[in-house]
């Protein structure tokens, strides 16, 4: 009894504040649950005059030696965000032999290895379940409660902002940009929401995610990534007509020929279970050899919902500090497997494009085809308006680059005036 754990909180930002609130919260629970007081000695920030309704602000330093330095301080939880100064103070930290909560997907995705072999050497505990899918218990389901399967499949829908965007445009018909306005208003987007429309927000949690299913260091350049930017209200038209919706997905595949992984705007149909994840929600959707499908689904983002999964960790970090045991669990990309080229990665497709309304241009498209061994599961072909026509096409699974030959093709003849839409389906 009265022993205390001490830890040190990097940002007050978003999420730091959830952490802030949740550590006054969950106190008089935490001898009960983690055997020892929990306490939050320092708040590092980048502004101290900086008015924080709520935050005692005797905490507050701009000074990260005053952390580093202070041999009480067990716990460093990182929310700064950004790859520097976070990296550099990640590795002090683990360096000085304390142990790091952290929620930066920027930083994992892309220098995972580096900061975990710097964990594992130092027997220290490096955590980062709030990097994916914010407060959905993801990464220890992959890291352990899943760990007796093969998993061939992670399909996420990874990022609030653009699944809010296109819920928004599916349901109320609204257009793009208004929808972007709106995720932004509600604090869903970036306050610079490229990489959240662009797909590097959900890229870097596929790549992170990836790595773990798949034993096997995916890194964010491995990513294939495509925005929903290109998405119209046409697009979304024909989804509803073929008993789908248009959703921003994250795909991740283990295959005899290395691990493919992308993330695209996908045709889903409505009984797939990810096509009824909605708004800001996200979900993550695994297939694994003896589990079959597992689907996890909550929020992705914002203060209590992300602090709850950086809590988690604290918690357990606190817990491992009681038993002795920090560092059990660290890296466990024990294999290395290729990463596919993209361009060799099977996919059916949705093409809507603008015609000549006259007789054989449908078998001079159909040729085309044929010649890249795309086959055709589909044509559709609404009225047409005096000289132009709109053709919709299905394919089969083809290689990407098979598809892209295939296009280049077609954008060059006279009766083929755009390729208005290519969107992947599952
Ligand atoms: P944020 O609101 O921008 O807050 C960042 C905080 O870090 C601020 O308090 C800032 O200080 C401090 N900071 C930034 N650079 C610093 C530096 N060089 N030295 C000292 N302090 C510095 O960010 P956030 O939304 O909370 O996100 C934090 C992390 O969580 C990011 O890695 C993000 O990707 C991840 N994450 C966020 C969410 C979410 O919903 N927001 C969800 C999942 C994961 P000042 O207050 O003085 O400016
Ligand atoms: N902007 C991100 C999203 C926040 O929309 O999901 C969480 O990473």
């Amino acid at each position: 009894m009265g022993k205390k754990i001490k830890a040190a909180l990097l940002g007050a930002g978003t999420v730091g504040t959830g952490v802030y609130k949740l550590f006054e919260r969950r106190s008089d629970v935490m001898e009960q649950t983690v055997g020892a007081e929990l306490e939050l000695k320092k708040i590092l920030v980048h502004s101290l005059g900086k008015k924080r309704a709520g935050i005692d602000e005797s905490l507050l330093t701009d000074d990260w030696n005053e952390i580093l330095n202070d041999d009480e301080i067990r716990i460093v939880i990182e929310v700064m965000g950004g790859i520097e100064p976070a990296k550099t103070y990640i590795l002090d930290a683990l360096h000085a032999g304390k142990h790091v909560v952290t929620a930066n997907k920027d930083l994992i995705a892309v220098y995972g290895r580096e900061l975990l072999d710097a964990a594992e050497e130092q027997h220290c505990d490096l955590l980062f379940e709030a990097a994916v899918a914010g407060a959905i218990p993801i990464i220890r389901p992959l890291k352990q409660c899943l760990a007796a399967n093969e998993i061939s499949e992670v399909l996420g829908i990874v990022n609030g902002t653009t699944n809010y965007i296109l819920t928004r445009m599916f349901e109320d018909h609204m257009d793009f940009e208004t929808a972007l306005a709106k995720a932004t208003e509600l604090g869903y987007a970036e306050a610079d929401p490229t990489a959240d429309v662009e797909g590097m927000d959900a890229g870097r949690k596929m790549a992170i995610m990836s790595s773990i299913a798949f034993h096997s260091r995916v890194v964010f350049d491995d990513v294939y990534t495509e925005g929903i930017t290109k998405i119209t209200s046409k697009d979304i038209e024909y989804a509803r007509e073929f008993d789908s919706v248009i959703k921003l997905l994250g795909v991740a595949r283990n295959t005899d020929k290395g691990i493919e992984v992308g993330v695209y705007p996908v045709m889903l149909h409505k009984d797939h279970p990810l096509a009824s994840v909605r708004d800001s929600f996200n979900a993550v959707f695994v297939h694994g050899d003896a589990v079959d499908d597992a689907m996890f689904y909550g929020r992705g983002a914002g203060e209590l919902p992300t602090a709850s999964a950086v809590m988690g960790d604290v918690i357990d970090v606190a817990r491992n500090l009681e038993y002795h045991c920090n560092g059990r669990i660290s890296c466990t990309c024990y294999k290395e497997e290729p990463v596919k080229a993209f361009d060799e990665v099977k996919n059916k497709f949705f093409l809507r494009m603008q015609v000549k309304n006259t007789y054989g241009v449908l078998a001079c498209i159909t040729k085309v085809f044929g010649d890249h061994k795309v086959s055709i599961a589909r044509v559709v072909q609404k009225a047409a308006e005096g000289e132009r026509a709109e053709l919709v096409i299905g394919t089969e699974k083809v290689k990407e680059y098979h598809l892209k030959d295939a296009l280049r093709e077609l954008k060059e003849m006279e009766n083929i005036y755009e390729i208005s839409s290519v969107i992947r389906e599952y």
